[in-house]
C-alpha cells in the first residue's frame, strides 16, 4: 500500500489545524500582514528580493513580524537589538536550521553545515572551521592574499577561487574559465535556489518526495547537484592529500586520522571542506563587486578622501599591504560601508528555535523560522544615521576620523552561527580594496558602439542566498604611470614559489 499520499494529507490537516488554531499562550504573536484561513500569507510572500519587501513590511508592522505559509511560523527581525537578543543572548534556543528537505536532505544529504541543526555533529564541523579560520590563523593566512590581491587585478573571482583553494587543497585556479571554477559557481547559484524559503513545495511536505520521479522534477536537480558537487570534492581534496605542500585538507586529515582529534568520517570531512569553498566564493567575491558598483553608482568623494589617505600612508612606489592597516582607517571604513549598503546575503541564514519563547511581549511558537533582515538592520536609521541607501563610508568613524564606531555586525550573521570565515573575509575584502583604490580609476564601462559610459544600476540583482549584481560593464583605468611600473616591478604572481609560501604559512599555523 503507497503510504505517500496518506502521509501528506495528515500533513496538510497538521497544517490546516495550525494555521486556524488559537495560540495556547496568553501573549499574542508579533504583528504582520492579515493571514486568509489554511493557507495563512502564502498568498502575500513575496516571489523574490524578499528582504525588500520585509522592510517594507516593517515600516507598517515594525521590527518583529510574524507571517505564517501553511501553518509555518516565520519571525522577521528588521532591528539589530531583536536580532541579537533573540538569536545571539538566546542561542542555546535559536541556533538550530528550519528543515528545508530539498536543500539538506536532497541536495546535500545532510552534509552541509549550514543547515544543520546545533547539535554534536554540527559542533564538530563547526569545530573544522574554527580550528583553521580563527582571528589568529586568519592572520597567518596573509601572505595569500597579498598574493591573489595583487595577480586580482586581472581577475576577481579567480583572485578569491585561487586564495580560498590555495589554503584548503594546495593549489591555485590559474584562469578564470577552469571548468572546475565554472562547474563551482554553476552549482553555487543552484544552491542559493534550492534554499529559498518557502519557494519549494516539498520544503513544506516531504512526503511528496514519494511521487514519481516525472512528478517530483527536483529529485533529479538534487541527485545531480548531491552527485556532480562530491565529484569534484573528492578530486579537489585527493589532490590535496597528494601534495607536497602544507593545505587545511592536509591538516585536517592527518588530524582525523592520525591524531583522530576530529572523529569524522572521510565523506563527510572531505564534504565539508568543499561547503568552505562554496561559503567563501560566493559572498567574498560579491561584496567586491558591490564595491566596484559603489565606484561607478555612488558620490566619488569616497575615493577622493581614500586616494588621499592612500598616497600619505602608502607613497606611490608600492602597493598597500596589510600593515598599512592601522594607518588606515577610511579603507576599514569603506570596507564596513560595503558590508552595510550592499549585504551579501541580505537575508543572512534563517535559524530555527527549539523551544517556544517570548519576546516583548510576544509568543514566538518553537520552530519559527527566524529570518534576521540583514538588509533592513543594515538601513535603521536609528543606528547608521540618515540616507541609509547611499554609500558613505565617513558614518563608520568617529569625530577623530580615525576609529570605527562600533556599530552592531550584521553582516556575517549571529550568535552561534555566526558566519566563521568572517575574520578570513574581512582580510581578503581589506586588502583587495585598498589595492584597487591605490590602483585604478574605477568607471561605468564604455559603449563599443557609441563610446559612451553604459549606465549601471546599483538595484539590479539576483536574488536568493546571496544578492549577486546583476553583470555590468566597468572600466579599471590604471590610476598613473606608477602603477604600472609597481604592478610590473613585483613581478608575475606565478614565479613565486608557491609550494615553499604554503609551506611556511603551514609552519607558522602549527606555532600557533
Ligand atoms: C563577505 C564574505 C562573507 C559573508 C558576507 C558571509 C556571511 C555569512 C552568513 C550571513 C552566514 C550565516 C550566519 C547565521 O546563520 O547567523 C554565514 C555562514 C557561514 N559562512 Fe560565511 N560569509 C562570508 C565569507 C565566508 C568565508 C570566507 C568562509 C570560509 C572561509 C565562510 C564560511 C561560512 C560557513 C561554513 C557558514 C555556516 C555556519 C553555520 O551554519 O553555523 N563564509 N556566512
Amino acid at each position: 500500500m503507497q503510504l505517500a499520499p496518506i502521509v501528506a494529507i495528515i500533513r496538510l490537516i497538521i497544517g490546516i489545524y495550525i494555521t486556524t488554531r488559537k495560540s495556547t499562550s496568553s501573549l499574542p504573536l508579533p504583528p504582520g500582514p492579515k493571514p486568509l484561513p489554511i493557507i495563512g500569507n502564502l498568498h502575500q510572500a513575496p516571489k523574490s528580493h524578499s528582504w525588500r519587501t520585509y522592510h517594507e513590511w516593517s515600516k507598517r508592522y515594525g521590527p518583529i513580524i510574524h507571517v505564517n505559509i501553511l501553518g509555518q511560523p516565520v519571525i522577521i527581525l528588521s532591528t539589530s537589538e531583536a536580532a541579537h537578543d533573540l538569536l545571539a543572548i538566546r542561542g542555546a534556543t535559536f541556533s538550530d536550521r528550519p528543515y528545508l528537505f530539498l536543500a539538506t536532505d536532497l541536495a546535500m544529504k545532510g552534509l552541509s553545515i549550514l543547515f544543520m541543526n546545533y547539535n554534536d555533529q554540527f559542533r564538530q564541523h563547526q569545530r573544522v572551521q574554527i580550528s583553521v579560520f580563527n582571528a589568529t590563523s586568519s592572520a597567518a593566512y596573509l601572505p595569500f592574499q597579498i598574493l591573489e590581491s595583487q595577480q586580482l587585478m586581472h581577475d576577481l573571482l579567480r583572485a578569491v577561487a585561487s586564495t580560498i583553494h590555495t589554503l584548503l587543497y594546495g593549489f591555485r585556479v590559474k584562469d578564470s574559465n577552469d571548468p572546475m571554477l565554472r562547474a563551482l559557481v554553476d552549482l553555487n547559484t543552484e544552491f542559493s535556489e534550492f534554499v529559498r524559503v518557502g519557494a519549494h513545495i516539498v520544503d513544506l511536505f516531504p512526503v511528496l518526495n514519494n511521487l514519481p520521479g516525472f512528478l517530483a522534477p527536483w529529485q533529479a536537480k538534487a541527485e545531480n547537484h548531491f552527485t556532480t558537487k562530491c565529484k569534484l570534492r573528492n578530486e579537489s581534496f585527493r589532490r590535496a592529500v597528494e601534495s607536497d605542500a602544507w593545505n587545511i585538507s592536509k591538516h585536517h586529515f592527518k588530524q582525523n586520522t592520525e591524531g583522530n582529534s576530529l572523529g569524522m568520517p572521510l565523506d563527510e570531512l572531505v564534504f565539508e571542506i568543499g561547503t568552505t569553498i562554496d561559503a567563501a566564493l560566493d559572498a567574498t567575491t560579491d561584496s567586491l563587486i558591490w564595491f566596484v558598483v559603489a565606484c561607478i553608482t555612488q558620490d566619488r568623494g569616497f575615493v577622493v578622501r581614500a586616494r588621499k589617505e592612500l598616497d600619505a600612508v602608502v607613497g606611490r612606489d608600492r602597493l598597500p599591504s596589510p600593515d598599512d592597516r592601522p594607518n588606515l582607517p577610511y579603507i576599514a571604513a569603506i570596507v564596513e560601508e560595503i558590508f552595510r549598503w550592499r549585504p551579501a546575503a541580505p537575508e543572512a541564514a534563517p535559524h530555527a528555535n527549539r523551544e517556544a519563547t517570548t519576546y516583548n511581549g510576544y509568543i514566538i511558537p518553537r520552530g519559527s523560522i527566524v529570518v534576521p533582515n540583514v538588509w533592513a538592520i543594515s538601513r535603521e536609521e536609528a543606528v547608521f544615521g540618515s540616507d541609509p541607501d547611499d554609500f558613505i563610508p565617513d558614518r563608520w568613524l568617529d569625530e577623530d576620523g580615525k576609529t570605527l564606531k562600533p556599530f552592531p555586525p550584521a553582516v556575517f550573521g549571529y550568535g552561534r552561527r555566526t558566519c566563521p570565515g568572517r575574520y578570513f573575509a574581512r582580510n581578503t575584502i581589506w586588502i583587495v580594496v585598498a589595492r584597487l583604490l591605490w590602483s585604478f580609476d574605477i568607471k561605468a564601462g564604455l559603449s563599443e558602439e557609441t563610446g559612451e559610459s553604459i549606465p549601471v544600476d546599483p538595484e539590479a540583482c539576483t536574488y536568493g542566498l546571496i544578492m549577486r549584481a546583476l553583470p555590468f560593464k566597468a572600466s579599471f583605468q590604471p590610476r598613473g604611470p606608477w602603477v604600472r611600473d609597481v604592478i610590473t616591478r613585483d613581478g608575475d604572481t606565478y614565479s613565486k614559489d608557491h609550494a615553499a609560501m604554503l609551506n611556511k604559512v603551514g609552519g607558522d599555523f602549527m606555532k600557533l
